[in-house]
């Protein structure tokens, strides 16, 4: 059959037809928020790269995490600005860490929300690198060992899900085996598994605190963008080594490999919309060269639609803020 008999208009002629038939669809309850948490401040700082965002302080991350709870998104993912930086990003692991405290805070106040936390050194090292530093650049070893001491750090504070990001190799693995071994059994790791060396990452630089130190890049460790194939490795050997959710970041540049990620194994799949995807879609709106809720949620939609079961945003507040406003 074809036209004049096939009309594809029939089942798009309003509103609710269009929903009814709509392939996809979001929730609130897909979003993952990532906050940033300062030491050595009372009150929130602006991050400028990044129009909305804020580094907290202990107690206005109080606050933030209230709004989102009331927007209905159930999960955040912590990242840290500690005071002090050192070679070997020490803060990163201490029992009174600006993580590891607002972790307890958090959990104290709001314990339904989940709480994933950001496992990396690049916040915490005065040379901004995501691990220990030697002549020939990144000791991956060595890095491990300080990681595993994060994760566990991380666990005694009460966190629910650990997220690797360094892309170190057997990081998953390390992670899990001293988590294993301290009784931590049934904390689960969301792996940065598909993590590209990607320039979308720029806004974050400020965000991390991290824009004044890091001169160097990331290419050692972090894929480069022509890899397809390897994204596949990557996904295999982490939840080989133990990831129960696994991620791919940046988002938009990467829908295909969320799309791979999806169709060849059966564990659930994170993307990430990175600092510069939501940079960039904030000042495309700002420009007034389209509606800022309308392009975070046609994104969003290509998220899903290329396969995601979970989305990090910056914008999870607002886009829930929006699902509960509408009928979508
Ligand atoms: C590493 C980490 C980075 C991001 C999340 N975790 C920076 C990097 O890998 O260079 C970037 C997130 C974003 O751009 O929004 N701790």
């Amino acid at each position: 059959m074809k036209y004049p008999e096939v009309r594809l208009q029939r089942l798009k002629r309003n509103e609710n037809l269009r929903t009814l038939f709509s392939e996809v669809r979001l929730d609130k309850k897909d979003f993952i928020a990532p906050l940033f948490v300062k030491e050595g401040t009372d009150k929130p700082h602006p991050i400028s790269s990044m129009p909305g965002i804020m580094q907290h302080s202990l107690n206005s991350i109080l606050d933030e995490v209230a709004e989102i709870s009331a927007a209905g998104v159930s999960a955040i993912l912590l990242f840290g600005i500690p005071q002090h930086k050192d070679s070997e990003g020490s803060a990163s692991f201490h029992a009174e860490g600006i993580v590891q405290q607002a972790i307890r805070a958090i959990k104290h106040k709001y314990p339904a929300m989940t709480l994933i936390a950001d496992c990396c050194l690049c916040e915490y090292t005065s040379h901004g690198h995501c691990g220990v530093m030697e002549k020939g650049g990144l000791n991956n070893d060595q890095t491990l060992k300080v990681l595993q001491k994060i994760a566990l750090s991380y666990a005694a504070a009460g966190i629910d899900i650990i997220a690797p990001s360094g892309a170190m190799d057997g990081m998953v693995g390390a992670i899990r085996k001293t988590l294993d071994e301290h009784n931590f059994e049934l904390l689960p790791i969301m792996s940065y598994a598909v993590k590209y060396a990607s320039c979308f990452y720029g806004p974050f630089r400020e965000a991390a605190g991290a824009g004044e130190v890091f001169t160097g890049n990331r290419k050692h460790h972090q894929m480069q963008p022509t890899q397809r194939r390897e994204a596949m490795r990557e996904v295999q050997l982490d939840i080989a080594e133990g990831a129960d959710i696994v991620m791919v970041k940046p988002g938009m540049p990467y829908l295909d490999i969320i799309r791979d990620v999806r169709e060849h194994f059966n564990v659930p799949v994170a993307a990430y919309q990175v600092s510069g995807e939501y940079a960039m879609l904030k000042a495309g709106a700002k420009a007034q060269l389209f509606d800022e809720l309308c392009a975070f949620h046609e994104c969003f939609i290509s998220y899903k639609r290329a396969g995601t079961d979970l989305i990090i945003s910056y914008y999870a507040k607002e886009m829930a803020n929006y699902l509960n406003s509408t009928a979508r």
